[in-house]
């Protein structure tokens, strides 16, 4: 007689409501500051630590790092000390907006907390008539993440930040407001 494990399978849907519940508290704890020029080093590092070159392009030295946190409101997101992630966003002079620098040090993915950066960014920003952003075509992670959110691929762009990778451009519209605009209307700082 053979014995039928009651453990579940590595990914199944017991095991993720598990997970769910394991990470409940710390999704309780996460905290989004505002980030401001101090914080650019602490942004470059958990950018270092966290993404892939190929889908997410170069990470950029401490000037652009300035430039990012100047031109976009990026949220640092933390769990008491520790920086476990960003996201950033800017509005365009249209209300669009532009989501950008979505970052989970990879000790901490699959806690929801990408998904609740995104919830954050769309509920402050319910009105705009426009959200789009930029992923490489094989970041599978994120666009299934994006694809969850409403947001559909547009168009694909052949070296879309000069790193000779191409990007997909996704966006989630408000149909009763307005047609889509140009995502690179106003030109998009980097992947998010
Ligand atoms: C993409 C990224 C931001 C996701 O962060 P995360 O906090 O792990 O994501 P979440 O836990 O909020 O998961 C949200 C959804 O993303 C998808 N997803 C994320 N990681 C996944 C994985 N390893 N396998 C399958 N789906 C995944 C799922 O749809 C998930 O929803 P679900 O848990 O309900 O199935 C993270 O992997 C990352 O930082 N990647 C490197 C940087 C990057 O590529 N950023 C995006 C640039 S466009």
């Amino acid at each position: 007689m053979s014995l039928v494990s009651r453990q579940p399978e590595p990914g199944g849907l017991l095991e993720t409501v598990r997970e769910r519940r394991g990470h409940a508290r710390e999704m309780d704890q996460l905290q989004f500051q505002h980030a401001t020029a101090k914080h650019a080093e602490a942004f470059i590092a958990l950018q270092e630590r966290s993404t892939d070159l190929k889908l997410y392009g170069p990470v950029g030295d401490v000037d652009g790092a300035l430039r990012e946190i100047a031109e976009n409101i990026l949220y640092l997101l933390r769990l008491g000390d520790e920086l476990v992630g960003c996201a950033a966003y800017r509005v365009r002079p249209d209300g669009s907006v532009y989501i950008s620098n979505v970052v989970v040090d990879p000790a901490h993915r699959r806690k929801g907390f990408a998904r609740a950066a995104f919830t954050y960014i769309l509920q402050r920003n319910r009105r705009a008539p426009r959200v789009d952003l930029v992923t490489h075509p094989e970041n599978a992670h994120a666009l299934k993440l994006y694809g969850s959110l409403g947001f559909k691929v547009e168009s694909r762009r052949e070296n879309y930040f000069g790193d000779g990778e191409p990007r997909l451009v996704l966006a989630r519209c408000d149909e009763t407001t307005s047609p889509p605009v140009a995502a690179s209307a106003s030109g998009p700082a980097r992947s998010p």
